[in-house]
């Protein structure tokens, strides 16, 4: 199985804007692997740019933020792409892509790194920024999955944030436990 890191991609849009997204960065030696499913924004602006930044902040609230329709977060230049990172991270790497393997379903861009910077110290592992993280990807999926299975991933991942979470894993949680509210209270579709 590959090492996955649960990152922050930040890429150009046409108009300049700068897009925020959380993107599972697969690494293989040197090189990285940003695999986003069609159809996608990232997707978009790393095949027109080709190029990108893997941020990795230790505030799990972008991540949570990004599903939930906060997508604002603070930016500022990189080093050595056009491509803005984010201004409040840990570390950066800054990457162009060496080659796009196609698929209907999900491109994988093979990227080299140009430019790497830490930021700030890390000061260890917190295990509700994991369940965050983990119910962040939950809500990516939900249209995937039924209720059941989502109340019984909600109810382990509760406890290590009951436990261990401080006011911005908590802030991150109600946005997603808000978020999956709406999804289930959502009207369905009239049935044609
Ligand atoms: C931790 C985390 C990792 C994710 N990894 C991926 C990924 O590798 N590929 C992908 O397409 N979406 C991934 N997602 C979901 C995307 O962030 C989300 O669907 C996003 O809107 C992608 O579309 P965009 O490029 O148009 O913003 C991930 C979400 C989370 C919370």
């Amino acid at each position: 199985m590959p090492f996955i890191r649960e990152t922050i991609v930040t890429t150009r849009h046409a108009s300049g804007d700068t897009h925020i997204a959380p993107m599972g960065v697969r690494e293989r030696g040197r090189e990285l692997i940003v695999a986003p499913f069609r159809p996608s924004a990232t997707l978009e602006n790393l095949q027109r740019d080709g190029c990108a930044v893997i941020n990795y902040p230790d505030d799990v609230r972008v991540y949570a933020g990004c599903l939930t329709g906060r997508r604002d977060w603070p930016v500022c230049d990189a080093e050595r792409i056009p491509v803005m990172r984010l201004r409040d991270c840990l570390a950066h790497t800054e990457i162009e892509v060496a080659r796009m393997e196609n698929d209907e379903l999900r491109p994988r861009f093979h990227c080299r790194i140009v430019h790497e910077a830490t930021h700030a110290p890390f000061h260890g592992f917190n295990r509700a920024q994991a369940a965050v993280i983990e119910t962040a990807i939950l809500v990516s999926r939900l249209h995937m999955l039924d209720d059941e299975k989502i109340d019984a991933e909600i109810a382990y991942l509760r406890i290590a944030v009951d436990k261990t979470a401080s006011g911005r894993e908590r802030e991150a949680w109600a946005w997603l436990m808000a978020a999956i509210a709406a999804h289930r209270h959502r009207p369905s579709r009239p049935t044609p």
